[in-house]
């Protein structure tokens, strides 16, 4: 039997396996309620513009909820023969209401309609994505505010560099954190539009009211170009671009939880909560959930590429490819959400262990380079022969197995005779951050800056 849609120009009707490529019902069918939602803000349109009697704008409206309910309760019979949301919903909208079912479509097109659908989708995405920012910006802010003069080591290569303090560490994942948020702030803002009305491809003859379907539906205003409109994805990009740069940065702190929650280093404890044990080795904690973040990540980054890849070819207006759009964006979703709420949780439950991160802030030579700056501040000496003598007296302590500041002070003449005990102050860890007082720079005193700032900026 042919298509009920499209069955007066058909004959015969489709082949399984055509059924089989072509059905997106499986997976669209996440935005029946977005379906619906649209349906009923074009059909109040159409009787307001005397398209449609009030009458059957009335019996579309109560249907259509009559739809929803079913839909919701697990009663609703999805078809495959019926290819997607769109058509089911339809459907199963003339089964209930008989003819006024057929006089929604009018002035519509499946391809403003899935567009519409898929935006209102995209778009509560992206406010779950602000929240969910928000929340783990708040986790981190807490984290800085409890250790804001704490000593750590600070890396380059993962070589200790110099000291910085934990809230420093922690509010930088704040700036990261708080890119992400502008990010999604500024795309949301931008996708506001709305594709209703569109059509086809070309618009319509009938007299239909664009502007009153985009404010009902929460948009800014209409897309003001009908062929963009249908062929436009970039609101889904833009959120997988956004999630692609935030999922690179909750692998990155993922990465860091990963190192600090090792026997070698010690820097934190990641609560029972969120940590898994072994099943033969009895004195495992194992960092699980950083370890499927890091992983989840590469989900979020082939999405962004999948749909780059399936758009990248596409002619104006809508071709079959765009029905590719929905999987990997609900699945990039799903996976970021929960990454977002995992690192949440752990970074409100770890505990950073204050005594090893001071241990290792003063280990490695890490106040070299305050050593090199005394001899230029105190002695006058040009940078590059102060930072010759630093590295001499480095290789001197690495020779006696001790740290910089166990050098005695005849040992630190034997390389410059004009060094004196003044240069042991700039050699505890404390006194090198709490020195480093520059706008961005590790000293507490700033980073208990940048917490009021953000917290101010939150409000
Ligand atoms: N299921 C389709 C999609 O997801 C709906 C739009 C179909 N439009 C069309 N002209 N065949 O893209």
């Amino acid at each position: 039997t042919s298509n009920q849609m499209w069955g007066g120009r058909f004959a015969a009707g489709p082949d399984a396996i055509m059924e089989a490529i072509n059905a997106s019902i499986g997976f669209d069918k996440r935005l029946a309620a977005q379906d619906i939602e649209g349906s009923r803000a074009h059909a109040a349109m159409l009787a307001s513009t005397g398209i449609l009697t009030d009458k059957d704008a009335e019996a579309i409206r109560e249907g259509l909820l009559t739809v929803l309910s079913e839909i919701e309760s697990g009663d609703f019979q999805f078809s495959t023969a019926l290819e997607d949301i769109h058509m089911n919903v339809e459907a199963r909208l003339k089964e209930i209401i008989g003819e006024p079912a057929g006089r929604l479509h009018t002035g519509r097109s499946r391809n403003d309609q899935v567009a519409t659908d898929f935006k209102l989708w995209v778009r509560d995405q992206f406010d779950a994505f602000e929240t969910g920012l928000i929340t783990l910006i708040e986790a981190f802010l807490e984290q800085a505010e409890a250790g804001a003069d704490w000593v750590m080591p600070g890396f380059t290569h993962l070589q200790t560099a110099q000291p910085v303090t934990w809230g420093h560490h922690m509010m930088a994942y704040v700036e990261m954190f708080g890119r992400d948020l502008s990010r999604v702030r500024d795309a949301r803002a931008r996708m506001n539009e709305s594709p209703l009305g569109a059509a086809a491809l070309a618009g319509t003859s009938f007299p239909i009211d664009r502007n009153m379907t985009a404010k009902d539906l929460g948009f800014d205003r209409p897309s003001a170009n009908s062929l963009d409109a249908v062929s436009d994805r970039d609101f889904a990009l833009e959120f997988l671009g956004a999630a692609s740069i935030c999922a690179m940065h909750l692998s990155r702190m993922a990465e860091e939880l990963v190192i600090w929650s090792s026997a070698q280093f010690r820097f934190v404890a990641l609560s029972d909560r969120f940590s898994t044990g072994s099943s033969i080795m009895p004195q495992k904690k194992n960092p699980d959930a950083a370890e499927l973040i890091r992983a989840k990540i590469g989900r979020i980054f082939g999405a962004n590429v999948a749909l780059m890849t399936v758009m990248k070819g596409l002619p104006l207006t809508y071709s079959k490819d765009m029905q590719e759009d929905k999987e990997q964006v609900f699945d990039a979703a799903d996976n970021l959400m929960l990454a977002l709420a995992a690192m949440n949780g752990m970074v409100r439950d770890m505990t950073a262990n204050r005594e090893s991160l001071e241990a290792a802030a003063g280990s490695g030579f890490s106040t070299a380079t305050d050593l090199a700056d005394w001899l230029v501040r105190v002695l006058g000496l040009p940078f590059r022969e102060a930072h010759h003598i630093t590295g001499t007296l480095v290789a001197m302590a690495e020779g006696n197995g001790c740290d910089l500041p166990e050098l005695s002070l005849a040992d630190m003449q034997s390389v410059h005779g004009e060094i004196n005990e003044t240069v042991y102050d700039v050699l505890g860890v404390h006194n090198s951050v709490a020195s480093r007082m520059s706008y961005g720079g590790t000293a507490p005193v700033r980073v208990r800056e940048q917490i009021a700032s953000w917290k101010e900026a939150l409000k």
